[in-house]
């Protein structure tokens, strides 16, 4: 486990930096910080290396990753056709947590896309991450770097309580600055497809290429997704997750919950936090500010699993902007259970 200041000169030749390139181009994992969360990288034109991320997360095969670059070039080596629309998303939003969606070429790893003929790509916003990547001089498929189904990291100690034993190593940059993934958007259907809500907003999308579409799974509760990691249980802490629309509500359910000797905790707001008689409350942030609430809203999760409560019932947040991405990871790490 590798400290690292995020503004240190000169991070390409940092002796942790260095050390992880070389592993990296023997085929290990490394686990790095982005801008939005922590990922598990290995390279991603080598099938065996990509074999030790899927082992070590736990994660089904048939959920592909993401390409991580550092620069253009390798965007080129790695996909098919970069079409005027994807140039003006590249130029808008990159480095940055945006993930797009090309048609690939047979360099990527087989298992790197699960079989499928597209590959999703981005480039992070982050020191640490774009010094590593040219270090190794590799695209780096990386997951998030948590188990299969747990919230994704936001910071080094997370990864270490998820992977400890089952990776070479970390590389710890502190804290990540957003705190939820990358959004996804599709762009080899038709109409650029959104997957994923996240960083970017689709507002933001929006105003460089006009209307997109959103992934059906997204709107409606029954529809199959497309992306074939939304159809998995996400983000889950331990205890069961309950959101609760109408928050006036919550304490009747506290009550309930503790009569029937349950350890209960309550997910809120700065602006809330004294509003409850729940055994373990925490804000996550304030309403004034998403931003506060998605870096924190995954170590709180975690938080609950270390207080070891029973059941978590949850506030909900309005779906604006940041909003929207908050809300798709609560309802995947509630499994859509509203009170
Ligand atoms: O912010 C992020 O995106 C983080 C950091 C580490 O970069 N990474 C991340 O990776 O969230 P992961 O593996 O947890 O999520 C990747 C998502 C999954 O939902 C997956 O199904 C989708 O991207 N995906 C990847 N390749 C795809 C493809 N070719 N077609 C459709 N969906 C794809
Ligand atoms: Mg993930």
């Amino acid at each position: 486990r590798w400290h690292l200041d995020n503004d240190s000169q000169n991070l390409q030749n940092h002796p942790s930096i260095i050390e992880s390139a070389k592993l990296l181009r023997q085929g290990e994992v490394i686990a790095f910080p982005t801008e939005t969360v922590y990922g598990l990288g290995a390279n991603a034109l080598d099938p065996i290396a990509i074999e030790q991320i899927f082992k070590a997360k736990g994660r089904p095969s048939d959920n592909p990753l993401i390409v991580h670059i550092a620069n253009r070039d390798q965007l080129e080596e790695l996909v098919q056709g970069i079409s005027p629309v994807a140039e003006r998303l590249i130029d808008a939003f990159w480095p940055g947590p945006l993930t797009l969606i090309f048609d690939k070429k047979g360099v990527v790893a087989n298992n790197v896309t699960a079989g499928l003929n597209s590959v999703a790509i981005r480039m992070p916003n982050h020191s640490v991450a774009l010094s590593l990547l040219l270090a190794a001089d590799l695209p780096l498929a990386a997951p998030s770097a948590n188990l299969s189904g747990k919230p994704s990291p936001t910071n080094a100690e997370h990864v270490w309580q998820d992977l400890k034993g089952k990776i070479s190593g970390v590389l710890d940059g502190g804290a990540t600055g957003l705190g939820l993934e990358s959004t996804v958007l599709d762009l080899t259907t038709s109409v650029p497809t959104l997957y994923r809500p996240g960083g970017i907003t689709q507002e933001e999308i929006e105003s460089v290429i006009g209307p997109i579409h959103l992934d059906p799974a997204l709107k409606v509760e029954k529809e199959k997704p497309k992306s074939p990691g939304m159809k998995y249980t996400h983000y889950a802490p331990s205890a069961d997750l309950f959101l609760v629309r109408n928050r006036q509500d919550i304490p009747y359910h506290i009550e309930k919950a503790q009569k029937e000797g349950r350890r209960v905790g309550v997910l809120t707001v700065d602006e809330h936090s004294h509003d409850y008689g729940a055994d373990v409350v925490i804000s996550c942030g304030t309403n004034q500010n998403l931003k506060t609430v998605a870096q924190q809203l995954y170590g709180t999760l975690r938080r609950f699993d270390q207080e070891e409560v029973d059941v978590i019932f949850s506030e909900t947040f309005l779906e604006e902007g940041l909003g929207k991405a908050i809300m798709n990871r609560l309802d995947k790490a509630a499994a859509k259970r509203y009170l």
